[in-house]
């Protein structure tokens, strides 16, 4: 059995002090990101630069006292791997040339050809699985097909996912469709994540909540239980952490499905709730608010305690609710970890 607190929370395991990361802990918020970032160029060469995404990987292991590694990448490089082309806009996000500007689903490359292009992730999951310490955990991960659908359908980020959701009531077959071929690709690109070295899968589903319950359960729900389900065909024993951010109380039907190991909940979740309807069926991940990160950082004290006092009696992991924003302190991400770890 391995030593990683990590893997060993997965496991149902309690501890005095939780494991600890956080989401986009390698990310700008750190000056050392920032100079890799443009040693690199743009956004993706830095994502296929193995040596590069491997460095920006281990920068907040060296600053902070964390329990996991996360993979540097991107759920946009499957789409990339199956044909579309990826950019980044400076200071707007992601661009596609998506579905609803014309980009047709028969125009995307076979499943078989993806690794052609992410062979590097690959070899930065090898990098990384030799240069860690034994005690820490190195998390593989992927987009789930409903929020890396809403990008290749819209080319870019969106606020109302009119364009994804139109596009789902309107050519269901067509919709069904793209996201067989999403989850077939996913669990390729995950299972060579695992040969590689990861340890610990997480499954992101950041828009998972915008969608009706029924709709939730077809393209969010299902897809991700598919994908778990046939990785561990292969990989009995990896633990696979889900993110179906936004969701509220269908978390219930994530937490009662034993293929999952972890349950990340975002930051409208109650901890109380997650504690007594959760958390005796599955290991509980999250959620402080990432803006209680910017500033004085004056409620962090608080917020933290509060925290470990709701979930801290059964199998946690500290997290955030969703990712580190840029404007985030990195001596308010040091403070979270000394009270945690006090
Ligand atoms: O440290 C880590 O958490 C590992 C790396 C990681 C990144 N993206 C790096 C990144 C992970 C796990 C992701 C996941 C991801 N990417 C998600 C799901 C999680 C979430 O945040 O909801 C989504 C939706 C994406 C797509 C994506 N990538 C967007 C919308 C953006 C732009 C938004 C922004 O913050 O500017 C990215 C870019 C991105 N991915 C950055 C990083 C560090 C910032 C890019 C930069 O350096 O300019």
């Amino acid at each position: 059995m391995t030593d990683k607190k990590l893997i060993k929370t997965l496991h149902g395991q309690t501890n005095k002090a939780p494991p600890i990361w956080f989401m986009r802990q390698a990310g700008r918020y750190l000056p050392e990101y920032r100079a890799t970032r443009q040693k690199a160029g743009g956004f993706l060469d830095l994502c296929y630069n193995s040596d590069l995404a491997t460095e920006v990987t281990l920068q907040p292991l060296r600053r902070f006292e964390l329990d996991a590694a996360i993979l540097f990448a991107d759920i946009l490089l499957v789409p990339n791997a199956l044909g579309m082309k990826v950019w980044f806009e400076e200071g707007e996000g992601p661009r596609l040339n998506g579905i609803s500007n014309g980009f047709d689903l028969g125009e995307l490359k076979p499943i078989t050809d993806i690794h052609e292009t992410l062979s590097p992730i690959y070899q930065t999951v090898k990098n990384l699985s030799s240069e860690l310490p034994n005690d820490i955990a190195l998390i593989g991960f992927a987009g789930a097909p409903w929020t890396v659908a809403t990008y290749m359908i819209a080319g870019k980020g969106s606020k109302d996912f009119s364009e994804a959701k139109s596009f789902m009531y309107q050519e269901p077959q067509k919709f069904q469709k793209l996201i067989n071929i999403i989850t077939d690709a996913t669990i390729e690109y995950l299972s060579e994540q695992i040969n590689a070295g990861a340890e610990v899968i997480k499954i992101f589903d950041s828009w998972a909540g915008v969608l009706s319950e029924q709709c939730m359960k077809k393209y969010v729900y299902n897809p991700i239980e598919q994908i778990v389900t046939r990785l561990k065909q292969k990989h009995l024993e990896i633990p696979i952490i889900v993110f179906p951010r936004g969701v509220g109380p269908s978390y219930k039907v994530f937490a009662n499905n034993k293929l999952f190991s972890g349950l990340a909940i975002d930051t409208s979740i109650a901890p109380s709730w997650a504690k007594k309807e959760l958390q005796s069926k599955i290991a509980i991940q999250g959620n402080l608010d990432p803006e209680l990160l910017v500033g004085e950082g004056l409620l962090l004290q608080k917020e933290v305690t509060d925290l470990l006092r709701q979930l801290n009696d059964g199998p946690y992991i500290f997290n955030l609710g969703h990712g580190i924003t840029p404007r985030a302190s990195p001596d308010n991400v040091q403070r979270i970890i000394e009270i945690i770890r006090g």
